[in-house]
């Protein structure tokens, strides 16, 4: 068989791992072939491929991002753009696809598989909130980047008697801010899934002051206070009337500051949680999850996605994955919040 593979959406540590297992257990084990395509969908939409066979994985193990390249090209979103793929794939002789990606990627890989492409999805974001796998690679890398910088920031808030906020991803769901702030004891930890209250925020900020420590507060970029709260003032817009004070971060700063005349500085982390190398544990599921995707294709059994379902890897239908995010359940939620103040 020849086997195209595709990475879609924010790139994430452990796509190589993913490509290199694909690779050495499908022409090592089965001996298939294997086309790389570039850029997300707009390889198989454009034709743009690259050869992709053991030696072009070698090595690449430990390296973040992705030897394919990524985009958030969107196929169902182009006119004809199905058709395109299709016909693509028949150009190239690609029997069937392996495409690694988010709820993006893989929803437009269930509506290819809808019409008749031979598709096997791999489950890829930083977020952690893909429903159908308890865990995404790349989670765990980025939750260690951020607790690291987290721990940093505990030193240098204490010698200055400031509040540190650190702004995390995650724009729908606040897994990562609430691992990271968890595992690095931070003061007050707020995601998205529970509009916060500035009020309350401020009362922890002045009560761990007190306490002679300096609070620290991690804030996940999709996270908001409660309805007419921090409303944005007109000067904090730009021509365009985008926010330009910043995100969530910037802004809860300047509250805290207006609100308690403690000085308060922000960090947004941004893409340093997306690149470099994987850790051991990310490396590990996605060089399982690379494995099963192979094995799934081998069995023809098309239209899956990969998971983890306690310590095992399982097979779950495109669509399950697909169907609604994964946010974080309020108990997980009411555990950090012990901590907090
Ligand atoms: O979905 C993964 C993610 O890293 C989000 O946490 C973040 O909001 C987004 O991608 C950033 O995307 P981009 O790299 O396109 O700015």
């Amino acid at each position: 068989m020849r086997i195209g593979v595709l990475t879609g959406g924010g790139d994430c540590p452990g796509l190589n791992a993913v490509i290199r297992a694909v690779v050495r257990k499908g022409a090592g084990v089965y001996g298939h072939e294997f086309v790389g395509f570039r850029d997300g969908w707009r390889g198989p939409l454009e034709g743009e491929t690259m050869p992709l066979d053991v030696q072009a994985v070698r090595g690449i193990l430990p390296r973040g991002g992705t030897i394919l390249g990524s985009s958030r090209t969107n196929p169902i979103k182009i006119e004809g753009g199905v058709e395109r793929i299709k016909e693509n794939l028949e150009t190239h002789g690609v029997d069937a696809l392996i495409a690694i990606g988010g709820e993006d990627t893989l929803g437009v890989a269930k509506q290819l598989y809808d019409r008749g492409v031979k598709v096997v999805g791999v489950p890829k974001t930083i977020d952690n909130d893909l429903n159908a796998t308890d865990y995404t690679f790349g989670f765990d890398t980025a939750v260690n980047i951020a607790m690291e910088a987290i721990d940093r920031l505990h030193t240098t808030a204490e010698s200055h008697h400031r509040a540190l906020i650190c702004e995390v991803m995650g724009r729908h769901a606040g897994w990562i801010a609430l691992h990271a702030g968890m595992a690095a004891g931070a003061n007050v930890i707020l995601i998205p899934e529970k509009p916060f209250d500035i009020d309350k925020v401020c009362e922890y900020v002045e009560s761990r002051f007190k306490t002679r420590y300096s609070p620290i507060i991690v804030v996940a970029e999709g996270a908001h206070p409660i309805e007419g709260q921090m409303e944005v003032q007109t000067g904090d817009l730009d021509a365009f009337g985008h926010v330009r004070l910043g995100g969530v971060g910037e802004r809860l700063a300047h509250e805290i500051e207006r609100r308690t005349g403690k000085e308060a500085r922000t960090t947004v982390l941004g893409h340093i949680q997306r690149g470099g190398t994987p850790t051991a544990y990310d490396r590990v599921l996605a060089t399982r999850f690379g494995l099963a995707a192979i094995t799934a294709v081998h069995d023809g059994d098309y239209g899956k996605m990969v998971g983890l379902q306690g310590t095992e890897i399982v097979r779950v239908g495109l669509d399950a994955a697909t169907a609604e995010l994964k946010t974080v359940p309020v108990h997980r939620y009411e555990e950090a919040e012990v901590f907090f103040g």
